[in-house]
């Protein structure tokens, strides 16, 4: 079975975008707490990080883990890669699809990432089987950290693409355009409250990729429903911990979630 959307990973691989992922270093305020939380663990830790992009979590985990393999189904984003951090001994890259990890062994690492929202690039239908791969190459306890688009934000979102007015009569239209293009392109799209998963086209890669937005409370039953125990949320801007009673009202931009997995 191909679980690829093959336009999405042609978006990956071209070289504006790569271009765009291989200049990002910086880490998330998310992705700070958790790299902290974990980091006395780290030195002995075996990370398959994917989705890895140009990198720019390479720079800040590989140094830290015993073991760091790197993969994307882009491959050019694996060229970056391998030319911003040369393959060592304890660092490797590799193309692989998340949906589709058949190239490591069960039960093979003690932390998978996939950060900046990356999951939310596979189709609806295939999320689960991904996510079914992940904990099957991670060792009983081990973390699963990834983020996901909150659909309680998509309403803020196109606020805040309303065209505001401007000096510049070409800004004006450079923002009319994107206004009219996300409304255009998710017109049979409802988002609200209510909502707990949407696929949107958000206007980031140049409105060239659908996101799945999904509610965190409904995230967090999904990961507990598959037997991934410890579910913690944090907030995407201010990389706080949400207790679960607060996730169904969480409002950030998107949030990162960390499990394990339950030892048999
Ligand atoms: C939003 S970018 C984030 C890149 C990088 N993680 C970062 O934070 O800068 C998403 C990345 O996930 C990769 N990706 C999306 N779906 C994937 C899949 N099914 N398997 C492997 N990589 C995937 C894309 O090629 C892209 O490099």
């Amino acid at each position: 079975m191909n679980h690829t959307d093959t336009s999405t990973r042609d978006i990956y691989n071209s070289s504006a975008i790569v271009t765009h992922y291989a200049r990002a270093t910086d880490l998330q305020p998310a992705e700070r707490t958790i790299l902290s939380r974990l980091a006395g663990d780290l030195p002995r830790m075996e990370m398959l990080d994917i989705g890895v992009g140009g990198g720019r979590t390479t720079r800040h985990f590989a140094p830290a883990v015993k073991q760091y393999v790197g993969v994307d189904y882009s491959e050019r984003m694996i060229v970056a890669c391998r030319q911003l951090f040369p393959e060592n001994g304890s660092r490797r890259f590799e193309v692989a699809d998340a949906c589709d990890l058949r190239g490591f062994r069960d039960a093979s690492f003690d932390l998978v990432l996939f950060s900046f929202n990356g999951i939310d690039c596979i189709p609806p239908q295939n999320r689960t089987q991904a996510l079914r791969e992940m904990m099957r190459v991670l060792r009983p306890g081990a973390h699963l950290v990834f983020s996901a688009h909150n659909s309680n934000y998509l309403a803020q979102h196109q606020r805040r693409l309303r065209p505001r007015l401007s000096r510049s009569p070409r800004r004006m239209l450079k923002l009319t355009k994107r206004y009219l293009t996300f409304q255009i392109k998710n017109r049979f799209v409802s988002y609200g409250p209510d909502v707990t998963e949407a696929f949107v086209f958000d206007g980031a890669e140049r409105f060239g990729v659908p996101f799945v937005y999904i509610r965190p409370d409904e995230q967090m039953r999904r990961l507990r429903a598959l037997d991934l125990r410890d579910v913690q949320m944090f907030g995407s801007d201010t990389g706080a911990e949400y207790d679960p009673s607060e996730a169904v009202t969480c409002a950030e931009p998107w949030a990162y979630y960390v499990c394990r997995k339950s030892a048999p």
